[in-house]
């Protein structure tokens, strides 16, 4: 063997190094769960028969609020409305960027008031509110990943507020067609790792359950992301997708063990929080977050 031959570059092993990745500060609303509680079934998760511990609910949330202050992160609040047991999953208050934030339109009558509250809240804050002429739950179905939106549809926001989106961001959206009921909104079964890049080598800029979505979106979901983390039915099942990352840190539910290991393995730093209360309305750590992009 020549030394020229031990160098040849090509033969070199790829790193295991993981990737260097970079925290970067966000803005989120979160609404503080004063009136949680489940009094209706609008997904599989919720039963109305099982009891909801409120103060129990109130405290979980504080520890995902105070993760996001320890990380360094903006948090900002909107109230809770009494009836409005839903309203703490900020999520699907809105979809922001740009300073202009598109409206929510709900599926289901019993969050259909939310819509507008939310809308009051970005207008007073500043934001150009789009009010929406279609069906949508907002973050909890669009996601921005690079310059490019995924969104969800097939239980909750139609399709046509993904041609709306588009037009009112200019931007690329992508459709996936959602097809498990466990997995009702887009952000239960797709996390974004890093939204400010498109896919490169080792890049895991997502992570997602490829059962959650039909033959095509899956199709889509792998030519688009090679290099995404695909969980465990396990993890998702505890909504572990359903989680806020920073580019480095990802706070993540703390059942979702699998997923906390792969995230470690791909550079990441998972911090995992139970939110074992507010799982008893369907939702979990982003479900609960709404990024303001200003
Ligand atoms: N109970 C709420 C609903 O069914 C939960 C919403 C969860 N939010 C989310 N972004 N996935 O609408």
């Amino acid at each position: 063997v020549t030394p020229a031959a031990q160098h040849d570059p090509v033969t070199l092993a790829t790193p295991v190094t993981p990737p260097l990745r970079r925290a970067a500060p966000h803005t989120y609303l979160m609404c503080r769960p004063d009136f949680f509680t489940v009094t209706y079934k609008i997904n599989p998760w919720m039963d109305p028969a099982i009891p909801t511990d409120t103060s129990l609910a109130l405290r979980q949330w504080q520890t995902l609020y105070d993760t996001y202050i320890a990380l360094g992160h903006t948090v900002e609040l909107i109230d809770q409305i009494d009836g409005l047991p839903d309203m703490v999953y900020s999520a699907n208050g809105g979809f922001v960027i740009d300073n202009l934030a598109y409206g929510a339109s709900f599926t289901h009558p019993e969050r259909q008031p939310e819509g507008p509250a939310y809308m009051r809240w970005f207008a007073d804050a500043g934001f150009t509110v789009a009010e929406p002429q279609n069906i949508n739950e907002g973050e909890g179905d669009f996601m921005l990943v690079g310059d490019t939106i995924l969104a969800g549809t097939g239980f909750r926001s139609a399709s046509n507020s993904h041609e709306e989106v588009a037009r009112l961001y200019d931007r690329e959206v992508v459709t996936l067609n959602l097809v498990n009921p466990n997995f009702y909104h887009l952000d239960t079964a797709i996390a974004v790792l890093n939204q400010s890049a498109d896919e490169a080598p080792d890049a895991a800029t997502i992570a997602y359950l490829p059962s959650a979505f039909d033959a095509p979106s899956r199709a889509e979901l792998e030519r688009r992301y090679p290099e995404a983390i695909l969980v465990s039915e396990a993890d998702a099942a505890v909504l572990g997708l359903n989680s806020i990352s920073d580019g480095y840190n990802v706070v993540i539910a703390s059942r979702a063990t699998g997923f906390e290991a792969q995230l470690r393995e791909r550079g990441y730093n998972p911090i995992g929080v139970d939110l074992s209360e507010l799982l008893l309305g369907g939702g979990g750590v982003k479900c609960c977050t709404l990024e303001l992009r200003r």
